[in-house]
């Protein structure tokens, strides 16, 4: 392993404040510098190069599969109080290597090229249009927690037909998985938490599952259930932890897609007054928007077989942090990757990732930034940042997206009055 003198400090400090508010800049440092990182803070290879990128996406020495070695790892008393939850991610398509991962991907893609999954667009209309009226009348709001964490939340929800009311319920259950999904550190019962919101939810959707089975109602639901690859079919708990996988992964990134979105225009008030000028071209530019500053910093592999990279060997065991918002502002392939250009085309920009297991939920998550930037850029048109509390992101590394964002929506014109006033609007 290469290991820096002891007087350097890190190429790359992802828990740096600035770094997470900002980390192009480092992301450019390592693509010139030390393209195949070995980085001492997280003990794993950094690569941000498009063509490595890719690379390593394409690479059959790359495993997805991480939590078995984790869970043997664990002490008796935690591993027994983990064993659902274990159970669960471990049937996650998204954790599986191949052979495993081939089967179950054969089987959930004739769910995923369905039109109940693909044919949302009026849903999501709808779901953006009702969240918008109620949003009309006021002067200021959160955009992330009053509008980009809604819309991926309730079109989730009518996909897997939940009903509209158990938000709360399902949030809370997700809450506590996150816990130990996203490896939080300072949760102190992360374990059980994470056990009993896994639990609630797994016999929620169990229940829900049944209840499809007897009626036949059409929908997103019913085809993950009849999807059959020469008559294999997902077994009952593979459709528990398939429901549980949808509502992840369909959520947060399409939270920060949204969020991510509008900050950039609104940093660009060129671009944005473009944006609202040619509704034709929404499509174009919704792509350059999220290669710009996309919702996912990297995804991570862990290396089977000892081989090279560049000029650097990684080992079997390693873990490989794969930066696609790095690789997304590669100059060997992006012309001014730092220019934001709203007619870019091509634009093989990596934020689905690439290979076995490139996004299933692409062309939902498409439709769900498309409308919802275009129908809140035609209703609100003179959004604004609010000077005195700049947006925050999140405090993390892998996902890309943001806490909160404050804005006017009527315009800047308030921005001269203490932020104080503002409070109670
Ligand atoms: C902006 C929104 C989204 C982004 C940026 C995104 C990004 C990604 C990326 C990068 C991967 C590859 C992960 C890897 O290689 O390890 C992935 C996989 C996946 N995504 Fe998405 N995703 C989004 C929305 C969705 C939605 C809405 C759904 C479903 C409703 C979904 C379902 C999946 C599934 C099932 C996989 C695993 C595929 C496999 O392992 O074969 N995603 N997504």
């Amino acid at each position: 392993m290469p290991i820096l003198p002891a007087t350097a400090g890190p190429l790359y400090d992802p828990a740096d404040p600035a770094v997470m508010a900002d980390p192009f800049p480092a992301y450019k440092r390592l693509q010139t510098e030390d393209p195949v990182h070995w980085s001492p803070v997280l003990k794993s290879w950094v690569v941000t190069r498009y063509a490595d990128v890719r690379s390593v996406l394409l690479h059959d020495a790359m495993s997805v599969s991480k939590l078995n070695a984790f869970y043997k790892s664990l002490p008796p008393d935690d591993a027994a109080r983990m064993r659902d939850i274990v159970h669960y991610l471990n049937l996650w398509v998204a954790f599986q290597d191949p052979p495993q991962h081939t089967r179950m991907r054969m089987i959930l893609r004739k769910a995923f090229m369905a039109s109940s999954f693909n044919n949302m667009t009026s849903d999501i209309t709808n779901i953006v249009d009702y969240l918008l009226d109620d949003l009309s009348g006021r002067n200021r709001i959160d955009f992330i927690a009053d509008f980009a964490l809604r819309v991926p939340a309730y079109v989730i929800m009518d996909l897997l037909g939940v009903p509209r009311a158990m938000l709360s319920e399902i949030k809370a259950w997700a809450d506590d998985m996150a816990v130990f999904i996203a490896g939080a550190r300072n949760a102190n019962d992360k374990y059980t938490r994470a056990e009993r919101g896994c639990r609630k939810m797994a016999g929620y959707f169990r229940e829900l599952i049944i209840e499809r089975q007897k009626n036949k109602q059409r929908g997103f639901l019913t085809d993950l259930i009849n999807a059959n690859e020469n008559g294999d079919k997902l077994s009952d708990d593979e459709l528990v932890a398939t429901c549980i996988l949808v509502l992840f992964a369909g959520h947060e990134t399409t939270t920060n897609l949204i969020g991510n979105s509008l900050l950039t225009l609104l940093k660009h008030p060129v671009h944005f007054a473009e944006f609202k000028d040619t509704p034709e071209k929404t499509d174009t530019a919704c792509e350059e928007i999220m290669r710009f500053d996309g919702p996912s910093n990297g995804i991570v592999r862990t290396v089977t077989t000892d081989h090279q990279l560049g000029d650097k060997t990684l080992r079997a065991g390693d873990r490989v942090y794969v930066m696609l918002n790095a690789a997304n502002r590669d100059p060997a392939v992006f012309d001014q990757p730092d220019t934001l250009n709203l007619a870019r085309k091509p634009n093989r920009h990596l934020v689905f990732g690439t290979g076995i297991h490139t996004c299933l939920g692409v062309q939902l998550a498409r439709q769900e930034g498309r409308i919802a930037l275009r129908s809140f850029a035609d209703r609100f048109p003179d959004v604004s940042l609010i000077n005195a509390e700049p947006p925050q992101w999140q405090d993390a590394m892998v996902p890309r997206g943001l806490k909160t964002m404050p804005v006017y929506l009527t315009g800047t014109a308030r921005q001269t009055e203490p932020s104080h006033a503002e409070d109670n609007l």
